[in-house]
């Protein structure tokens, strides 16, 4: 057993049970203990400090300790902690918040509803797609289409549109109706002497032929992320969205925009949207919509969908579904403040002009050996590590290229993730300063250059 457990690790080894965790491993390594946070740094328990060079989750868009948002929760629970929007209930917190939302969306939306987590939001957008295409008179139209490496979540529908081997193998995923195209990224699965442009055409083509083979009368909706995220940061390439829009437009296909890691300000606008000219139908956002300080997230619909539901509502008599904790007044009440704040503070603005020197830091990493290619937009990027850079050929699962990297980027006190496909994800916190970066990009560089030792050793 590792010499830094404690009593508290071993309790956690003993009682917690850990997502996205190798739960044999865990027994043996035990936690990371995080305890406080200040600005972009979080502490463990032994006192070591961290650059949190993901944000959490991709989610604390503000730092680890803005007190305007400690303060919005902390008046909200004095004057009314709970209530529900249930059979017509609303709070001020719900009606401030939904009608900011409407007022800030990428495209047109009419209607904003509440739930606690993106997975949640992705949940809602799937029955609320059924339901739109049955008060059409369409009950065949149900299938959705998600992304290969797409991640929308873990429900037992939303698990179904992330298409990641590791979370659907053995869970018995995907379901029926939930079907997969290709994966938007350029560098992997772009073929040889192939144009962006002429990738982004091929990907149209073939989402166009999936939808005539399984029968566009089947066919109810698109879900992408603008950035794939989560999946291994995969940005479009130039003139995808859209191609794709051009396809879901010829066969009445809805176009789902999951906002929910791009979202307020990630890529340098207020949607990933704006950034790749998306015009959803249907909107989920989540993480920085309260920079993660409590659970919320938000599908946003589109006037055309809103009416369809509204009939239905009058047809069975309600919106038949609704979660106890969707719309609480305290989450509502942090994530106005947030969104307060990223008016007042102009936090798009800081993106922008910070981003250029996050990206030229990120692309000098793409000359190191190990690192295929240096990828990002705004304030996200990636580093895609290869065992031949030529051939763009990676190493095998079982030397875990980035889970290497991120154990030695972490004893350097910086905190990024290995996602699917040795791909390195880095998404600070949208307050990051230049300084910051450049000690964010420091720490990489040489857990970068150690690695590579490393690996081209054992190799
Ligand atoms: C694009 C996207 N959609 C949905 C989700 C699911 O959100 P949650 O983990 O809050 O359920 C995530 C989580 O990372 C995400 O990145």
């Amino acid at each position: 057993m590792n010499a830094r457990i404690t009593d508290i690790h071993k309790k956690d080894i003993a009682h917690a049970l850990h997502p996205y965790t190798n739960l044999a491993a865990h027994e043996e390594q035990g936690p990371l203990v995080i305890t406080r946070g200040e600005g972009v740094y979080v502490w463990d328990d032994q006192n070591n400090r961290y650059l949190e060079g993901l944000a959490g989750l991709w989610c604390v868009s503000l730092g680890f300790s803005e007190e305007r948002l400690a303060k919005a929760a902390a008046d909200q629970f004095a004057a009314l902690p709970y209530s529900h929007t249930f059979a017509h209930r609303s709070t001020e917190p719900v009606i401030a918040l939904s009608e900011k939302l409407i007022e800030i969306a990428p495209e047109p939306m009419t209607r904003a509803f509440f739930l606690n987590s993106g997975s949640e939001a992705i949940d809602a957008m799937i029955r609320f797609t059924w339901y739109y295409n049955n008060g059409r008179g369409l009950p065949k139209k149900k299938k959705i289409i998600s992304r290969k490496r797409g991640y929308h979540g873990v429900t037992v529908a939303g698990g179904s549109l992330t298409a990641i081997p590791l979370m659907q193998n053995d869970f018995d995923l995907p379901l029926e109706r939930m079907i997969h195209t290709d994966p938007a990224g350029y560098y992997r699965y772009g073929q040889s002497g192939e144009s962006e442009e002429a990738f982004a055409s091929r990907l149209a083509d073939n989402l166009e032929q999936l939808i005539i083979n399984e029968g566009p009368d089947t066919v109810a909706a698109f879900v992408a992320e603008p950035v794939m995220g989560a999946g291994g940061v995969m940005l479009p390439p130039a003139t995808y969205f859209e191609k794709i829009q051009v396809v879901l437009d010829k066969y009445d296909v809805l176009m789902v925009a999951d906002e929910v890691i791009c979202g307020f300000g990630r890529t340098g606008n207020m949607w990933g949207s704006q950034t790749y000219d998306i015009r959803p139908d249907m909107v989920t956002c989540a993480k920085q919509l309260s920079s993660g300080y409590l659970p919320i997230s938000a599908l946003m619909i589109s006037d055309k969908v809103y009416e369809v539901l509204k009939a239905q509502s009058r047809k069975h008599g309600a919106l038949g579904m609704g979660y106890t904790y969707g719309g609480h007044p305290v989450s509502c009440a942090v994530a106005l403040e947030t969104l307060k704040i990223y008016e007042e503070r102009d936090t798009v603005g800081h993106v922008r002009s910070v981003a250029p020197r996050f990206q030229e830091r990120l692309a000098q990493l793409g000359s190191s050996t190990l690192v295929g290619e240096a990828r990002g937009v705004g304030l996200i990027g990636a580093l895609e590590l290869v065992m031949d850079k030529n051939s763009a050929k990676q190493y095998p699962a079982e030397v875990k290229a980035g889970a290497t990297l991120v154990a030695r980027a972490q004893a350097r006190g910086l905190i990024v993730r290995a996602l699917p496909g040795d791909v390195i994800g880095i998404c600070p916190p949208l307050i990051i300063t230049e300084t910051q970066i450049d000690e964010l990009f420091d720490s990489l560089a040489e857990a970068v250059s150690e690695t590579e030792g490393l690996l081209r050793r054992a190799a």
